[in-house]
């Protein structure tokens, strides 16, 4: 079964490339490549890029998934919905993809064979002087309240109109492993399934992908991964300096348990900076959250999300 091993990057259109830059840049991440009609920006780590802005209207179109070896794109190649193995010629890092039409009208693309970038160079997580346990002797912290750096594309949320026929079309193709599931208890139906990569005993990301049934289709929030605790309050601190919109943050999550930042670049986009979410490998069983009052769409602290959070 071809199997995906990490995410690559999400794809948006929007009608100011340079309004994008800016913000991106004051969020944390990076220019790859720039043309009059096309933005890639990458994040700290070695992934050539990690998110693409067309210019045009305003929308989310899709996202993409790397996968372990060339023989997998020949195998997605011949599954409904997808285009031919094709070399990627468009975007930094090169290599090849498979272009696949979800039912809902949104392109994933699966990829392999980029070309890693250089890392930034980044500091190092700062050690914490625990309740129980200290790391830090005779030495301070100075963190700083900065634009930061967005070390990796961690996860994006996908909004369907039909849940479980996503579910089964992202594990179809990519061999992902169901995480948690939220259930409308009412009609003990699922409506929420964070997803995650097989690696069998190697830990992976609690979920790189939700799938949440939803009445409009498009991307609730993509979420990028933070070195620490004061780079998130760092970068927050800093983006409220920029005047930018603050949508829900800081707090941290019960499913995936991430601190978490939201935020909407300028075209209402919401985007996540988060750090220490739940890692996982294989053995997890996935457990079943009611979405009721005391559900798990409450903070575990600090800000609980807005009604339109939800819409
Ligand atoms: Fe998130």
């Amino acid at each position: 079964m071809p199997t995906a091993i990490d995410l690559a990057y999400v794809m948006y259109q929007a009608p100011d490339l340079d309004k994008m830059e800016a913000f991106m840049h004051d969020f944390g991440l990076l220019t790859a490549g720039r043309t009059d009609d096309v933005l890639f920006l990458r994040g700290g780590g070695t992934a050539p890029v990690v998110h693409v802005t067309y210019r045009g209207d305003s929308k989310f179109i899709g996202g993409a998934l790397l996968m372990s070896g060339r023989e997998d794109l020949d195998a997605l190649a011949e599954m409904e919905g997808s285009g031919p193995v094709e070399a990627i010629t468009d975007m930094p890092g090169g290599g090849w993809r498979v272009r696949m039409n979800h039912p809902d009208g949104l392109i994933i693309d699966a990829v392999w064979g980029q070309t890693p970038t250089q890392p930034v160079e980044h500091r190092p997580s700062n050690s914490f002087n625990w309740g129980d346990r200290k790391e830090r002797l005779n030495r301070s912290l100075r963190p700083r309240r900065e634009p930061g750096l967005a070390l990796k594309l961690g996860h994006f949320v996908l909004k369907i109109r039909n849940h479980d026929q996503s579910v089964k079309w992202m594990k179809d193709r990519f061999n992902m492993l169901e995480s948690d599931t939220m259930i409308v208890p009412e009609i003990n139906k699922a409506v929420g399934t964070f997803i995650r990569f097989n690696l069998g005993d190697q830990p992976v990301d609690h979920h790189s992908i939700l799938i949440n049934e939803a009445s409009e289709v498009g991307c609730h929030h993509c979420a990028f991964e933070m070195q620490d605790f004061d780079a998130v309050m760092g970068a927050h601190d800093y983006l409220v300096s920029r005047d930018h919109h603050l949508d829900i943050g800081v707090g941290r999550h019960l499913i995936g348990s991430q601190i978490f930042d939201y935020w909407r670049d300028p075209f209402g986009n919401r985007v996540e900076h988060y750090t220490d979410g739940d890692v996982n490998n294989a053995d997890y069983e996935g457990k079943d959250y009611l979405l009721d009052d005391k559900g798990p769409t409450k903070s575990q602290w600090g800000m609980d999300p807005t009604p339109e959070f939800f819409r």
